[in-house]
């Protein structure tokens, strides 16, 4: 069916101006979905805003925010709450790369607004509405870091273990009741955010680097009929043996010496 006709015409993606985030956008508005996108910087999302507006003939309406800022839901403002969202797409997220203790405690919580406590109050927020027409679609980007523990990257991992968990558990909740829940669980991903990290060579036989588009077309196939996905053939690979064979100590020690590797820690 098509995605209009099936969750209804108006999206909010959170973190939208670039990269994945964009790349959900970008769908959208080609499949005709008229948008609230969320981003902090101003000019380069109203800029991408005009530029989808223009292209696929959607209203769309950028709105600044940080998501980092925990009380960010409370602070919608009344346009924001009285519009109805059929499609809920959460991308936006914070990280840290490094030893945990050379973090500060308020990156740190920080990172867990942003990749957390937003996400869970928007989905409240927006869900009940769904729930109560009996249609929508929520989908939040988590990582295969969340996947076991992943050294280096701490906090970020641990919040993107939630993503996934929070996801599938309601999954679970609202399948029958006409809001489909869905956790995209990605690996390394060609984004200008990811690129600028610097990623070096692990030495290690690691999954080609995904493209947004390629996350964002597995995910409209996958909604409504999983929980969570691995995106791309080769991540799906790499977990498999890191999940289902190898003893969770060594794909923790993987995970964590890659890491290191990558980054130069
Ligand atoms: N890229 C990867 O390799 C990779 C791998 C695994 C999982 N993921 C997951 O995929 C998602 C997106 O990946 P990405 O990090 O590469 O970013 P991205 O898709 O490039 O998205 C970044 C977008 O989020 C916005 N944003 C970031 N922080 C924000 C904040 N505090 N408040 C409001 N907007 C914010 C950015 O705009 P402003 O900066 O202007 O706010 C930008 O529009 C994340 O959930 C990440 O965990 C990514």
């Amino acid at each position: 069916m098509i995605l209009k006709q099936k969750y209804g015409s108006r999206a909010l993606v959170a973190g939208a101006s670039e990269g994945i985030g964009a790349a959900f956008s970008e769908y959208l508005a080609k499949s005709g979905v008229d948008l609230v996108l969320l981003a902090r910087t101003k000019e380069p999302l109203e800029k991408f805003a005009a530029f989808l507006a223009e292209s696929y003939h959607v209203n769309v309406k950028p709105v600044c925010c940080d998501l980092s800022d925990e009380d960010t839901v409370k602070n919608l403002t009344d346009e924001l709450r009285e519009n109805t969202v059929d499609i809920l797409v959460y991308n936006a997220a914070l990280s840290f790369i490094g030893p945990f203790e050379e973090d500060t405690p308020e990156h740190m919580n920080r990172i867990a607004a942003a990749n957390m406590i937003t996400p869970m109050n928007l989905v409240r927020y927006y869900g009940e509405a769904m729930l109560k027409r009996g249609k929508g679609a929520v989908i939040l980007m988590s990582s295969l870091a969340g996947f076991q523990g992943s050294g280096y990257l701490t906090t970020y991992a641990s919040t993107k273990a939630f993503t996934r968990i929070f996801a599938e558990s309601l999954w679970y909740e609202w399948k029958d009741r006409g809001v489909d829940v869905i956790a995209c669980c990605a690996g390394a991903t060609s984004t200008p955010k990811y690129l600028a990290t610097n990623p070096g060579k692990s030495g290690f036989p690691a999954p080609r680097v995904t493209t947004p588009a390629e996350i964002v077309e597995e995910c409209f196939r996958y909604l409504g009929n999983k929980p969570s996905f691995i995106a791309g053939r080769g991540n799906r690979i790499a977990a498999f043996f890191m999940q289902r064979l190898m003893p969770r100590e060594i794909a923790i020690r993987i995970m964590g010496n890659t890491t290191r590797k990558i980054y130069n820690i």
